[in-house]
């Protein structure tokens, strides 16, 4: 009989996230404040986030201990199953164990509601009754409108234009729970109207609409806070819990993983499903591979500079040292929306800049051809950002048979494509387009870059 889900009891759910920063090889370089490039102050950080948030994202504390109320509020989903794909691994005659943390199951569909309640829950604490956000694909604003009706909270959502038109059901949803919903870039905000001057026919991208929603909060006195889905040190920490509830699952199997695999948008499911095996890497000296994975669309690791960038298009957040295809890039309008973002989470750069980590770039039709497999296999429907994982996790499962070797993989499949179903369509009738960028459209990204040394 196989064990295929391994299940965690809800009161082994581990009850603190863990925080890489002290456990980094080398100093990351601090966040700098758009207009002076000085180190930004938790004062700086305070019109767009609660102090609970400021706190964490500067702290240097291993472990964080996770509030009894998000603590409830996660066990409406959580501990999430690992999952093992016997059926999967049959069908590719490996020998390789291949594991996967199944965060799809999640009300929103993927992980991203592990870091939204948290959000929501130090805003309301600290007396704010309004958040602003921008969504790629959908996923991350979904999960923050039910974050907002959980604590009956005012939502405004700016949805990238291209998802706002191909995901009229994601957008139904988001409206469903009482969410605000607009296309960005929008009428509704000086940028938004300086950029449709512009470009009339831009699909917009992830840099636009943060822009977008943080112009609303930055303008509101106070009133309206702004909430991201990813790439801030804070949000990265939420998303841990993943990784520390697959290690308990793994051990009560007996296994560990070889490689551990991850999609990368802005960073922050890999550095859920990596960063407490990372820590065994840098600090127990494990010999894990730990694989990040982007759309060739948009190949911030793989072809980006390691330079101080912007996270958003205008100009407004604080700069970076991370990955980057310059904040004005707008990457084609391939189906994994959330992977479509010009920078990177700086922690998860500093650890690719030293190759604690490594990147690997896939263009959209393989991916789309692992999700079939995938989902034949194991009846689950990826999300297309996903699939980036699965592909991957395929991949090394073929070099395992051909190598005869019974490595262990543990991917994460971040959420379902229930509302990416146009994708699939499109896909099942050869109408999706790889996409290869020239290098002379790459160099044309960077020259943005604010010229600042790392
Ligand atoms: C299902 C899913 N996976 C992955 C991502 C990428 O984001 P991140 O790199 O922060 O996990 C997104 C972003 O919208 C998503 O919706």
């Amino acid at each position: 009989m196989h064990n295929y889900n391994i299940l965690l009891e809800a009161d082994k759910m581990p009850d603190m996230w863990y925080n890489i920063m002290p456990d980094m090889p080398v100093p990351m370089s601090p966040p700098l404040h758009p207009a002076t490039h000085k180190p930004v102050s938790p004062d700086d950080l305070a019109a767009l986030f609660p102090p609970g948030l400021i706190e964490q994202e500067a702290s240097i504390q291993q472990f964080i201990s996770i509030p009894g109320d998000i603590m409830d509020a996660y066990r409406l989903w959580r501990p999430t199953p690992l999952r093992r794909a016997f059926r999967l691994e049959k069908a590719l005659n490996t020998p390789a164990k291949i594991f996967y943390k199944n965060e799809s199951v999640s009300p929103s569909g993927s992980h991203k509601l592990n870091t939204s309640v948290a959000q929501a829950y130090y805003n309301k604490i600290s007396g704010i009754n309004e958040l602003t956000t921008e969504t790629g694909a959908g996923q991350w604003g979904t999960a923050l409108s039910i974050a907002c009706s959980m604590y009956n909270m005012k939502c405004t959502v700016y949805m990238v234009r291209v998802s706002f038109n191909q995901k009229p059901y994601r957008r139904g949803l988001m409206q469903t729970y009482g969410a605000t919903v607009l296309p960005s870039p929008s009428d509704t905000t000086d940028f938004g109207k300086k950029i449709l001057a512009e470009m009339p026919d831009t699909t917009g991208s992830l840099g636009i609409a943060i822009s977008e929603a943080i112009e609303v909060a930055a303008k509101s006195g106070g009133s309206i806070k702004y909430s991201l889905g990813s790439v801030l040190n804070h949000v990265l920490l939420h998303q841990t819990i993943i990784g520390e509830e697959a290690k308990l699952q793994l051990e009560s199997v007996g296994e560990y993983p070889d490689i551990v695999i991850g999609c990368v948008g802005g960073g922050s499911n890999f550095a859920g499903i990596s960063f407490p095996f990372v820590h065994d890497k840098l600090k127990k000296g494990k010999d894990i591979d730990v694989i990040g994975v982007e759309p060739t669309a948009c190949p911030t690791m793989t072809r980006g500079a390691y330079a101080y960038d912007f996270g958003d298009t205008a100009g407004m957040t604080p700069l970076l040292l991370q990955y980057t295809l310059g904040h004005n890039f707008v990457p084609p309008g391939i189906h994994a929306g959330g992977l479509r973002y010009h920078g990177l989470a700086a922690q998860v750069a500093h650890l690719l800049k030293h190759n604690v980590i490594r990147s690997v770039a896939v263009l959209q039709n393989p991916v789309f051809e692992a999700n079939l497999l995938f989902a034949k296999c194991e009846g689950i429907i990826p999300a297309p950002e996903s699939g980036h994982a699965v592909k991957v996790a395929i991949d090394e499962a073929i070099r395992c048979r051909e190598a005869g070797q019974e490595k262990t993989i543990l991917f994460n499949l971040s959420g379902h494509g229930h509302f990416d179903m146009t994708a699939y369509d499109a896909y099942l009738n050869g109408k999706l387009e790889d996409y290869e960028l020239s290098d002379d459209i790459l160099k044309q990204g960077l020259t943005c870059l604010p010229d600042i040394k790392a």
